[in-house]
């Protein structure tokens, strides 16, 4: 008999812990974890570096556009750690800089590009259980995910954990510059045309601005007991 998988979606705003949740989820349920927003910020530092953005920033569409056939992004484990693999490098260092998170909304409201990312990441999911988290999982990748968690914290709080870790990471940044792109990036990602960031109507909120990982993840267990195994 074939073993029944099953899939599990975040959506949410820029930095309110998407990863770390999904990342605990997927050891405690013993299945695979997909960071979709490290495969835009992988694309955008490809792009970046075959020059489709000008002195300005400006980015060139129809040159990203050509890269595109020419991309595989994947993930492998690695001492339990999840590394993201752009043509079989590993970028991860590389993609989470300041610099790649202000050009990557950018990229990632092209049509095309999430024509591609859909796909890959539609593959990921074949025969086997995961969790994936991004902005547009519950609506547009997995509309008939088995749980969708819409996962939400104040701005100001996500900035102070966002500024923490590049501090942690040993990145130079000022405060009010990380505020401002989580601001900014909220605005793009949810007014763009194509798979704009939505609660999906059936998705499970969860505001994690007074809660501590444990008790999100909690949380989050209990969502995973009530919907995934009811099915
Ligand atoms: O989750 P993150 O901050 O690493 O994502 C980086 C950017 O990628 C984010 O600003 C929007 C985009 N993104 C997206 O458009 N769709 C996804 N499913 C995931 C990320």
């Amino acid at each position: 008999m074939e073993k029944k998988t099953f899939v599990i979606a975040i959506d949410g705003h820029s930095s309110c812990g998407k990863s770390t949740l999904a990342r605990q989820l997927a050891e405690k349920l013993d299945i695979v974890y997909v960071d979709s927003g490290a495969m835009y910020r992988a694309l955008t530092w490809y792009a970046q570096q075959h020059r489709c953005f000008d002195e300005k920033d400006t980015l060139n569409r129809q040159k990203l556009i050509q890269t595109l056939p020419d991309i595989n992004i994947d993930f492998i484990k690695k001492n339990n750690e999840h590394h993201t693999m752009l043509n079989n490098q590993d970028v991860s260092g590389l993609i989470r800089s300041m610099e790649i998170s202000k050009l990557v909304s950018e990229v990632s409201a092209v049509p095309k590009v999430r024509q591609k990312m859909v796909k890959l990441q539609r593959k990921m999911a074949q025969n086997k259980s995961l969790v994936m988290d991004g902005r547009d999982i519950g609506t547009v990748v997995f509309p008939d995910a088995d749980l969708k968690i819409f996962l939400t914290a104040k701005e100001q709080i996500r900035a102070k954990r966002r500024f923490k870790e590049l501090r942690e990471q040993g990145i130079k940044t000022d405060f009010e510059a990380v505020l401002e792109n989580i601001k900014k990036r909220d605005r793009i990602d949810s007014t763009r045309e194509v798979s704009p960031l939505k609660k999906a109507g059936d998705a499970c909120v969860i505001d994690n601005s007074e809660l501590t990982p444990e008790e999100q993840l909690a949380k989050a267990l209990q969502l995973v007991k009530k919907k995934c195994h009811e099915n």
